[in-house]
């Protein structure tokens, strides 16, 4: 082992006996290093995935260790018909999970295949927007070709934010909400997001992309700073750490339950479920669609999932979730 390797390992060793802070001071007395270097090499663990915080008065504390993504005990812990049924695919670092699973799309993959991300560079949000990867997050996004109209598109977002919503009260405890059109919050604060993009042929679905963005086991300080005051993690939330496979089991099986629930039974059953995980009904919203500014009071999500406002004069409006394009027939 290299003496970096071997001081890294002291280090965490040390963290972890300690259970608690454990002042700069102190660990480079022990060790024989300089300060200077103790802040190197917690740099160097920090990219390796372990998360440790630091404060100039207390000094440092182990939070958690590297949570490797192991693709397959996610598969063999899953009890799914469809999701998780296709390829898989796991890298380490990409763009973003939606642009690679659309290549697979076109490429003639099965329906259900997915790809699954240790982090993203270029994550997309709506509407050309982009999404901030936290890291020890999930990322990932599953292709899926239900034989639907195009119009239908937002019941595969509405149902996404259900599977979410219900792995992260699930697992935390906490009173969940989905904001539409679609994230999922804590308090006033985003915690995890849906993006669905879809290839249209004919007025129908040839094949849509779910990806899921989570934000599970990252600080505060990892946010940039714009976005600390809306966005938050189930760590930030709970104090707690999560497994990333325990997640992605969790979450895989209720998306496939949400999915098979819609091509069985049709979306009105997400559509009540939606309706009490949401508090939209009722309220006053400003909205862009094609371009325009709407203003009005929102009545209800039809059938199609979409979000029916009315706006001062009384003319209802259905406003859609899903970003997508029309292709040539
Ligand atoms: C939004 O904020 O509007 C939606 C964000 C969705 C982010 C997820 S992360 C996995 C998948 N890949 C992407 O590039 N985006 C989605």
């Amino acid at each position: 082992m290299s003496e970096h390797n071997s001081t890294k390992l002291q280090i965490i060793n040390l963290l972890k006996k300690r259970g608690q802070w454990v002042s700069g001071e102190s660990v480079s007395r022990l060790l024989g290093i300089s300060r200077a270097a103790v802040g190197k090499h917690v740099a160097a663990l920090r990219a390796e995935g372990y998360l440790i915080q630091a404060l100039s008065r207390r000094g440092y504390l182990l939070k958690a260790e590297p949570d490797a993504i192991n693709i397959n005990a996610i598969k063999k812990s899953l009890a799914t018909r469809i999701i998780g049924q296709g390829q898989w695919y796991f890298l380490e670092k990409t763009p973003s999970t939606n642009t690679q699973a659309a290549l697979l799309a076109m490429e003639g993959a099965p329906e259900g295949s997915l790809v699954l991300a240790g982090l993203q560079t270029e994550g997309k949000g709506r509407k050309g927007r982009g999404w901030f990867s936290a890291p020890r997050g999930i990322h990932f996004s599953v292709l899926l070709k239900p034989p639907m109209p195009a119009r239908r598109l937002s019941l595969l977002s509405l149902l996404a934010c259900l599977a979410v919503q219900k792995t992260y009260a699930d697992l935390s405890g906490l009173d969940v909400r989905i904001k539409w059109p679609n994230d999922i919050i804590i308090g006033l604060k985003k915690v995890a997001a849906v993006l669905v993009e879809a290839s249209i042929v004919g007025g129908e679905v040839e094949w849509a992309i779910v990806g899921i963005g989570c934000n599970l086991n990252s600080t505060y300080e990892e946010f940039p700073e714009n976005l600390r005051v809306s966005a938050s993690s189930l760590l930030q939330e709970t104090g707690k750490t999560f497994s990333r496979n325990l997640v992605y089991k969790e979450l895989i099986n209720n998306l496939d339950f949400y999915y098979c629930k819609l091509l069985q039974e049709g979306g009105e059953p997400l559509v009540f479920e939606w309706k009490q995980k949401s508090d939209i009904i009722g309220k006053e919203l400003r909205l862009t669609a094609g371009g325009q500014v709407v203003e009005g009071k929102a009545l209800k999500l039809d059938q199609d999932g979409l979000l029916v406002i009315a706006d001062k004069t009384g003319r209802q409006h259905q406003m859609e979730v899903g970003d997508y394009s029309e292709k040539e027939v």
